[in-house]
């Protein structure tokens, strides 16, 4: 259930995106909502959310990162594989959501427990 003054994010994808050619010390911001259009990287989708990306600085070149899309990770940016119950977790999360009488096509993403219009249980 959703705990007073948390802000859930929805899922873009089930799955991490691998993200190729990043360079050691390059600055990215990380889609935190899951509103983005250029997943993984923010495109202001978050605005009126409340939800901020988060600044990565890339710790070291490497052939390719794989990058959280689900937002349930516990290890940001970084797939940490709890995307596998993501799907799980927010069909519950919404269900038992206190707002969920607010869910609907004009609602771009319920911070309360992560429901979106496009999400797919
Ligand atoms: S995509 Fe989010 S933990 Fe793997």
């Amino acid at each position: 259930m959703a705990s007073e003054g948390k802000l859930y994010p929805t899922a873009a994808k089930y799955e991490p995106i691998k993200v190729e050619g990043l360079k050691e010390g390059d600055t990215k911001y990380w889609c935190r909502c899951g509103l983005s259009k250029n997943q993984p990287w923010c495109d202001g989708s978050h605005k009126g959310t409340a939800i901020t990306p988060m600044k990565w600085t890339v710790p070291k070149t490497q052939d390719a990162y794989y990058l959280c899309a689900c937002k349930q990770t516990k290890n940001e940016p970084l797939c940490d594989g709890n995307h596998k119950n993501a799907k799980e977790i927010l069909g519950e999360q919404a269900v038992k959501c206190e707002d969920k009488n607010n869910h609907n096509k004009n609602c771009a993403l319920c911070t309360r427990c992560g429901w979106n219009p496009n999400l797919e249980f």
